[in-house]
């Protein structure tokens, strides 16, 4: 079923939506391959698991359907299916992780890839699935900068036959594209314009002029490391002033709390890996 709101500036419609989620029974910061990583402060794996069923819940309560892949030992950063691969049409492109401590992530996700679609890419260069690429409906905005080798940019506009938007992230705070933009609707966008080359942020401003511009406060909380169906837009809950922004332009703020996952430096995208037929 669709829903629909017009109660801000622009009518908003939900569609149903197909998520990968991987259950964080074996998360934790082991290790430290970005500056949220900080291996001496413990995590409270049972706090993640609640956060964790609790998007869960919010994505089942809004319709959407939730497929569930099994975490695997000493891979503790395998919650963050968003980085798993892009799939848009059917087609599954699986990631190359850059990290070697992540690269044990990528026979479990191929293999889960493989029992749902026909047609599974595996593709040459460096490249971190849906935390770097981010579909907009029309066009895939693909970064680089920390993770993602640009030379994959072509490589998935190749095997998507998608066009491919380049955009160079800049702060360490902010290394994957997932963290600091944000889509909304079809060609509709929020961002942080700071975690950005000057290059990119004229390039965003000229696609996207009404796009939603984030504070830096709520994108420290991975505010912008959200999930939106449309309409609906899971988000997390201290990213309060980007909430009533969202709301100003009749977008329906979920708020979730996933704060455990914050010490690994991720958030509710990162917890989300969109599956598109
Ligand atoms: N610790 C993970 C890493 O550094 C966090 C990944 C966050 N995922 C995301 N889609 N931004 O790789």
């Amino acid at each position: 079923m669709t829903e629909t709101s017009d109660s801000g500036t622009q009518q908003r419609i939900a569609r149903p939506r197909r998520y990968l989620m991987c259950r964080p029974s074996q998360f934790d910061v082991t290790y430290e391959i970005n500056a949220w990583m900080h291996s001496d402060v413990g995590v409270d794996r049972e706090l993640a698991l609640r956060q964790w069923e609790n998007l869960r819940q919010a994505y089942l309560s809004l319709g959407h359907r939730v497929d569930v892949i099994e975490g695997e030992p000493g891979l503790p950063d395998m919650v963050f299916a968003a980085n798993a691969g892009t799939v848009i049409g059917g087609v599954a492109v699986a990631a190359r992780f850059l990290r070697p401590e992540r690269q044990g992530e990528e026979a479990p996700y191929t293999e889960w890839f493989r029992s749902q679609f026909q047609s599974v890419v595996v593709p040459e260069f460096v490249n971190e699935g849906e935390g770097d690429y981010l579909w907009t409906g029309s066009k895939l905005l693909a970064a680089s900068g920390f993770r993602t080798d640009p030379r994959a940019h072509d490589e998935l506009a190749t095997a998507l036959g998608v066009e491919v938007v380049a955009l160079e992230l800049t702060s360490p705070y902010f290394y994957h594209l997932d963290t600091a933009l944000a889509v909304l609707a079809d060609d509709r966008i929020a961002y942080l314009p700071e975690a950005f080359s000057d290059a990119s942020q004229a390039v965003l401003r000229r696609m996207y002029p009404d796009a939603v511009i984030a504070t830096l406060a709520d994108a420290q909380w991975f505010g912008l490391n959200a999930t939106s169906d449309g309409l609906h837009v899971v988000v997390a809950e201290q990213a309060v002033t980007f909430q009533q922004d969202l709301a100003a332009v009749g977008y329906i703020p979920v708020p979730v709390d996933v704060s455990e996952f914050r010490k690994a430096g991720g958030g509710i995208k990162c917890c989300t890996l969109e599956l598109r037929s």
